[in-house]
């Protein structure tokens, strides 16, 4: 188990005003919390860049009508089984659908089923988060 270290940071007035307007902002109650917050988001994006085991999740929304969309949706999933933990449907309306889907896997094969989802045409809107294993980031 790793323990608390203590470093100096030493960086322009200028810059440091902006962070603490910027900490204030997004409610952190003090400067350290912010810095790991921060060192934390770009070990995750070196995760995603090193094509590690990566974690995150995909949103979707699209079109109930377009059955050939819901069912060619359904195909990819089964075909990216493998890094997809679960997918959550709900029914929006009358006409539209979202879809939440949980992956885990090897960043590259993950990107690329988000891509696969994001162009097809018939998908409304699709989002993407990049989370972590939690293994590098404690
Ligand atoms: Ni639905």
């Amino acid at each position: 188990m790793s323990g608390v270290v203590r470093f100096g940071v030493s960086l322009d007035s200028d810059l440091l005003q902006n962070f603490d307007k910027h900490i204030k902002v997004k409610k952190y109650t003090n400067r350290s919390e912010a810095i790991r917050d921060l060192i934390r988001e770009e070990l995750i994006k070196q995760e995603w860049q090193e094509n590690k085991e990566v974690t995150g999740a995909i949103v979707l929304v699209y079109n109930h009508h377009k059955r050939e969309l819901a069912n060619w949706l359904i195909d990819v999933q089964h075909h990216y089984f493998n890094c997809i933990l679960s997918s959550q449907h709900i029914h929006l309306d009358e006409d539209n659908c979202l879809e939440i889907i949980a992956v885990y896997g090897i960043a590259e094969r993950i990107k690329e089923l988000y891509e696969k989802l994001k162009a097809k045409k018939g998908v409304k809107h699709t989002s993407f988060t990049e989370a972590t294993t939690g293994k590098k980031v404690d």
